[in-house]
């Protein structure tokens, strides 16, 4: 008691975090993924953690460690994703989707080797499954839902309109053209949007810092909520 942790609005709550790029496999030596890092999943994972939350990380394909106090699941594709995050939803409080979920994969995955052929290649992709979409249909009175946008354009509109369309409660929107910000750099610049009409800039910081200011965001839309 009187610890920082044990006082924090977080604590004992379960928090889902997404992070990372998908993998989507060709055959058994290629596949289609993004440039995500998974720095900002990670880092709102880490800070969760330190606020005393139970938090568990679903990562796709990352070259980071695993944070302090954190619990995490790896997975490959977007499918596989989708089972893990479901498998984890009823029992979390708020959920957070940072990863860059691929949005086509192949149709066919073959066994095999593809060998090369004399002229062009054709790959049919077909759609993934929209996990946070899915998420949304599905959230309860208890949840808090976080999604997380890329956009080089209108970022603000195109925010909002995923947020109703998802049926989240809060999104955070990155514009992905400018240069300190989005997949492989250490900061970010973003935008905080909720459903209750707040809208936020998060300035050019640390992922890390970024992570602290959107749950201050949470807690105070989440306590706004409950008068
Ligand atoms: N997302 C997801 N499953 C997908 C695609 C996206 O869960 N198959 C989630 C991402 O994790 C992110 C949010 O949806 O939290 C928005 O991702 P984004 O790529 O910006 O939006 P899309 O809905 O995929 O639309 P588009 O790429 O056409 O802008
Ligand atoms: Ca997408």
């Amino acid at each position: 008691i009187g610890t920082k942790e044990s006082s924090s609005y977080y604590n004992g709550k379960h928090i889902l975090v997404t992070a990372g790029p998908t993998r989507e496999s060709i055959d058994p030596v290629r596949f289609f993924t993004n440039h995500s890092s998974g720095k900002m999943g990670y880092a709102i994972a880490e800070t969760a953690a330190k606020l005393g939350a139970s938090v568990t990380l679903i990562s796709g394909p990352s070259n980071l460690g695993v944070p302090n106090g954190v619990s995490r699941m790896e997975v490959e594709s977007a499918r596989d994703m989708y089972h893990e995050v479901f498998r984890h939803y009823d029992k979390a409080d708020i959920i957070i989707k940072a990863a860059a979920v691929a949005d086509y994969r192949p149709k066919e995955t073959f066994d095999q080797k593809m060998k090369k052929q004399e002229g062009s290649l054709v790959i049919e992709l077909e759609r993934t499954e929209d996990i946070l979409k899915a998420l949304g249909e599905k959230k309860q009175k208890h949840q808090y839902l976080v999604g997380f946008a890329a956009e080089t354009s209108n970022v603000i509109q195109y925010g909002r309109e995923k947020l109703e369309r998802k049926n989240l409660d809060a999104i955070v929107v990155n514009d992905v053209s400018q240069e300190n910000a989005g997949f492989s750099a250490d900061t970010n610049e973003a935008a905080f949007i909720s459903k209750t009409g707040k809208q936020q800039k998060l300035s050019l910081n640390s992922k890390v810092k970024i992570a602290q200011q959107l749950f201050s965001l949470i807690e105070e839309d989440l306590k706004g909520g409950e008068q």
